[in-house]
């Protein structure tokens, strides 16, 4: 997220810069004393891989006061602490949401702060989702208290359409000076009307003042079906600039259209609903699209393994295609937009038949190792930090899915006008676990937790136990004279508990981790056709498991993929919705990964098609596809 009000100084400020080196890399390790424990570690969807837990951070447009948001360890609870954004120490103590499920999303004004989490309903509530299934809400906060709160989803909202909830909130928050309104876009699943049980997503714009209002051409009750990731940033005026990874094997840039249509940025080998983890998966969706410094301009960073062999998408109909991978791991990639709604350079391909189905991407890396943790913040008008996080012999044995392995490190790389500019920096002890904010001094800082870093091994069964009460920060500099403010004195320096537990919990990783498994990244290109039926048929009878078994904790998915010594059994993400789901199980025919095309008509859009007639309408799953 940045700040109009900062892009004079900023433009003026920015200085050529070389590549960026450790001199460009400022740690403030340990800085912050949270005042409740939190939980680092958010398993993957399907795999249960480890991810960073999503601490939202924002920075006042006057670069006075700035925020961290964070999730209590007990999984109930959103607390709000304030930071001083030079010391990154904390300021007074925590506002607490109570009963917040998730920080879905922070923003910083002068006077307090805005944020979007998800929570159930008070007992009672006349049509609220069953179940306690939580359901999406923005609060403002204005020195210190509560001003207003609005609901997002649940009883009364598109009511004509269906009730929508969140059992989980994948999704991001943006708020615009110049349009006076705050927009969220994040993951639904509708519980009444004809998309009950479906997941799909929806953009919603609220005003200073609170009043959710209904903007013709950029809200959205129904977007992209299934969505896997969301990047969100302001304009100037709504629509936000958009972009949606949905199940169907498109990223779009949904600016003008909302759902599944518009510029089609990439093509993604997309599989039980998901598309590689595009956005960051589960706890992503944040700093993925980044709007240069005073600019109308805007980067997206994602990772993909590139598209072979475009086959028609007969679901969707005319004009959409699937394809199969090309690479094994997945590679950093990065698109230009000269304005919210257009793409610099071609569209992904959509030519059926078409043996290359990603010449059209900017490519920040292309080897053999496994990218991940994407993420992209400007630093001026022309260039951006893209960062991401490497296992440079990934073992990746579930399609579309995250990898695992030794972690090689985190890169830093500048990336100016499109093109790299030197070699990525390389870090193994500092990440990125929240959003990357651009400071009033054009620097670009976000937080982590300093802790042991493993990606071998899915997370424990029930999830990760290791908790800290302390957040670090990093600031990235295009100057590379990055200015020392170390920690003042007063700071207290709490030590992590993290990094023994981490340890503790990682050791069977070695005896069962495959690193043999490497795919040559040329070898895709021969590949066969592949036969579209197959995914629908194969998968749905032998990796879906029906909704009982969804339904009944002791069985997790990848169970029947990862070697039984490392697989952890499933916990169903808190607050799942367990009446919200269709109880028969449908998984048998149609599209597994298919859930509900949108549903605001026009192609990509076309709520109708396939739906209804009880073979399309397959949406088995009850976690939703991250
Ligand atoms: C995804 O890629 C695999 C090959 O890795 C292929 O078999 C499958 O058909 C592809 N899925 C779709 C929907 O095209
Ligand atoms: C496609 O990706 C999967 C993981 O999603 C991997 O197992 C497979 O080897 C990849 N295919 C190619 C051709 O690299
Ligand atoms: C899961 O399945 C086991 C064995 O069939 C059964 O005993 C248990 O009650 C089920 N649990 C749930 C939550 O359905």
């Amino acid at each position: 997220m940045l700040f109009r009000s900062f892009a004079l100084s900023c433009a003026l400020s920015t200085i050529a810069a070389a590549s960026l080196s450790e001199s460009s890399l400022q740690k403030h390790v340990d800085s912050l004393t949270l005042d409740h424990s939190f939980k680092p570690v958010k398993e993957a969807y399907w795999t249960s891989l480890p991810h960073h837990r999503r601490t939202p951070f924002a920075v006042s447009p006057d670069g006075q006061s700035a925020y961290l948001a964070y999730l209590d360890s007990s999984e109930t609870d959103v607390h709000v602490q304030q930071v001083d954004p030079s010391t990154f120490a904390a300021v007074g103590s925590a506002v607490t949401v109570t009963g917040g499920k998730e920080a879905g999303g922070l923003v910083a004004h002068n006077d307090g702060f805005a944020f979007l989490t998800n929570e159930a309903l008070p007992s009672g509530t006349a049509d609220a989702p069953a179940a306690s299934t939580p359901v999406p809400v923005l609060y403002r906060f204005t020195s210190g208290q509560q001003t207003w709160k609005t609901f997002l989803g649940g009883p009364g909202v598109d009511a004509n359409f269906g009730l929508a909830a969140s059992p989980d909130l994948n999704g991001d928050l943006v708020y615009s000076e110049e349009a006076g309104m705050y927009g969220a876009y994040f993951v639904i699943t509708a519980y009444t009307g004809d998309a009950s049980g479906h997941y799909g997503d929806s953009i919603k714009y609220v005003k200073t003042d609170g009043t959710l209002t209904t903007i013709s051409g950029a809200s959205s009750s129904w977007g992209c079906s299934h969505n896997t990731g969301i990047a969100f940033e302001a304009a100037d005026a709504a629509p936000f600039a958009s972009i949606c990874a949905e199940d169907q094997g498109d990223i779009w840039l949904n600016t003008a259209t909302q759902g599944m249509s518009g510029v089609k940025i990439s093509n993604e080998n997309t599989t039980n609903g998901a598309s590689g983890e595009a956005m960051g998966g589960m706890s992503g969706s944040y700093s993925g699209l980044a709007r240069l410094i005073g600019s109308d301009s805007y980067v997206f960073a994602w990772v993909s393994r590139g598209a072979v062999d475009l086959t028609e998408n007969s679901w969707m109909g005319d004009g959409y295609t699937q394809c199969s991978n090309r690479t094994n791991g997945r590679n950093v990639a990065i698109a230009q937009f000269t304005d919210k709604n257009t793409l610099v350079g071609e569209q992904a391909s959509s030519v059926v038949g078409a043996a290359d189905g990603d010449s059209q991407i900017n490519w920040i890396t292309q080897g053999t190792a496994d990218c991940s943790n994407a993420h992209v913040a400007a630093f001026d008008g022309s260039s951006v930090l893209v960062t991401w996080e490497e296992i440079e012999n990934p073992f990746c044995p579930v399609i579309a899915m995250g990898c695992q392995g030794t972690f090689t490190g985190t890169r830093f790389q500048l990336v100016t006008n499109g093109a790299k500019v030197g070699d990525a920096l390389v870090e193994t002890d500092t990440y990125v676990a929240g959003d990357m904010v651009t400071m009033s001094d054009g620097r670009i800082c976000w937080p982590y937790v300093s802790m042991v870093w493993d990606l071998s091994s899915p997370v424990a069964y029930g999830g990760s136990t290791a908790t800290t009460t302390s957040m670090s920060f990093a600031c990235m500099s295009l100057s590379g004279s990055s200015e020392t403010s170390a920690p003042s004195s007063s700071v207290v320096i709490a030590s992590s508990t993290v990094a023994q537990e981490e340890a503790a919990t990682s050791t069977l990783a070695t005896s069962t981790f495959v690193t043999s498994i490497r795919s040559s990244t040329t070898a895709a290109a021969e590949t066969t056709t592949p036969v579209v039926e197959a995914t629908s048929e194969v998968s749905s009878s032998t990796l879906i498991p029906s909704e009982t078994q969804i339904d009944n904790t002791s069985v997790k998915p990848s169970d029947i993929v990862v070697p039984s010594a490392i697989a952890a059994p499933v916990t169903t993400p808190s607050g799942a919705p367990t009446a919200v789901i269709p109880s028969q199980s449908f998984v048998s025919s149609g599209p597994i990964s298919s859930g509900l095309p949108s549903f605001n008509g026009g192609k990509g859009s076309g709520f109708g098609k396939g739906f209804g007639n009880g073979r399309k309408s397959s949406c088995g799953r009850q976690k939703r596809p991250n």
